[in-house]
């Protein structure tokens, strides 16, 4: 699958601190998606790792000082510079932030970033008292003033023993803030989609709730696949232990009634809602304020009808005209075409993703999905067995079409 990062060139700066395990792993993850990584070591970084450990994860030479003077010395930094999309120093020491702050040009990595004119990301690592630093306060204000981002350091164990705030990210938020920036420029820009994920808790008590299996996996998915088509987005979910991306706007919700409230909330000027949570359909006539006891036997359930939450979003078009296009998802188990266009017409949907929740390969819980994806003009475009990413990133390319903008770019 091809991913925001692909053949993109990204020149990682790596500094002299213990944090840079997490820049191997940065360097490598962002080769296994397709970047073309630069990876360049100042002096004090070659003390804890060698050039060698990052060619073996890029495939790429790593650079070091001795390439500043080198045959080709006196265009390295130059050409690096000019063909990053952007350049990441992880981990930044409180030296080389400072030499950043002032200008200061005196090996290879700070040459570079003096040239660079791409968009620049900064992970600090370094003790707490040296973060602390007025000094060190002042020049990252310094930096930020100039547009460029920082990301930590945050709090937790440091290489003195101490705990404090110092700690570079972890690899994984360095890697969703580069795609992020990578995708700044997509066919969605300025468009606000409102995703729905995971299914919602109804209580029963304080304690005990109705739920479903819905992991939440596919509508994580396609906030990501909005992201990466440059959209601002609100993601809204129910309770889950996945990850949001970086990027969006995560609300976390339990019930439909607040799901319901969150999404009439982030509904004006929306291009479009996505609607993939597993919305329960009953709750509990009354929850009990106090845990249900055994000793007073089995309780008996009474429930009644949640919102239905795109009739409501529906009645918003009518008056407002947004969303532009809403999408829903029918998870049926029988009659799944027939089901599913009934629920397109009377939820009054542009799109309807329509799966069969009895395949184990498919639906709730698992990575992968085999939907049909069925349209208000009758049309109908069945797709294979694919990841639930590649499904995503189908349903924005029909939303980016319905819209009329064009996606020749694929990033
Ligand atoms: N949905 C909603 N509000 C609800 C229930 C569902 O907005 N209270 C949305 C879902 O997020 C999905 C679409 O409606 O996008 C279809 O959901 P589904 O559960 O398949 O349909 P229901 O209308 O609940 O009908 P049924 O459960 O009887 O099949």
């Amino acid at each position: 699958m091809i991913t925001p990062f692909q053949d993109k060139r990204i020149v990682l700066g790596v500094t002299g601190s213990i944090a840079v395990y997490k820049s191997v792993d940065l360097a490598s993850k962002l080769a296994q998606s397709g970047a073309v990584v630069d990876v360049i070591l100042t002096q004090s970084a070659t003390q804890f790792v060698t050039p060698l450990t990052f060619q073996s994860v890029t495939g790429q030479p790593a650079y070091t000082d001795s390439d500043l003077w080198g045959s080709q010395g006196h265009i390295q930094h130059i050409g690096l510079a000019r063909h990053a999309k952007q350049l990441v120093i992880a981990p930044i020491t409180a030296n080389t932030l400072a030499k950043l702050a002032h200008g200061i040009a005196d090996n290879l990595l700070t040459v570079t970033a003096l040239a660079a004119r791409c968009p620049i990301i900064l992970a600090p690592a370094m003790d707490g008292d040296m973060y602390a630093h007025p000094a060190t306060q002042t020049n990252l204000d310094t930096l930020r003033q100039r547009d460029v981002t920082i990301i930590g350091p945050t709090e937790g164990h440091l290489a003195s023993g101490m705990t404090g705030i110092g700690r570079m990210v972890e690899s994984i938020e360095l890697l969703g803030l580069i795609r992020y920036g990578l995708t700044r420029h997509g066919p969605l820009r300025n468009k606000k989609i409102i995703v729905t994920a995971s299914g919602t808790y109804e209580p029963i008590d304080p304690i005990r709730g109705i739920m479903n299996r819905s992991s939440g996996k596919q509508g994580f998915a396609l906030a990501q696949a909005a992201l990466d088509k440059g959209a601002d987005v609100t993601l809204i979910s129910g309770p889950t232990h996945l990850a949001a991306p970086i990027g969006v706007d995560h609300m976390e919700i339990r019930t439909a009634e607040e799901m319901l409230a969150a999404v009439l909330k982030a509904l004006p000027d929306s291009t479009a809602l996505l609607m993939a949570a597993a919305v329960a359909d009953f709750r509990p006539v009354s929850p009990t304020k106090e845990k249900v006891k055994k000793s007073a036997g089995g309780p008996k359930l009474e429930l009644e009808a949640t919102p239905d939450i795109l009739a409501a979003v529906a009645k918003e078009k009518s008056k407002h005209g947004y969303p532009e296009i809403s999408v829903g998802f029918a998870a049926e188990s029988q009659d799944l075409i027939s089901n599913a266009r009934q629920k397109l017409e009377a939820k009054q949907l542009d799109l309807i993703i329509a799966n069969d929740i009895s395949a184990t390969d498919a639906g709730f819980a698992v990575d992968t999905n085999r939907v049909t994806i069925l349209d208000a003009g009758g049309g109908e475009e069945v797709l294979p067995l694919m990841s639930k990413d590649e499904v995503a990133q189908f349903v924005l390319e029909r939303v980016i079409g319905l819209l009329g903008l064009s996606s020749n770019e694929q990033y």
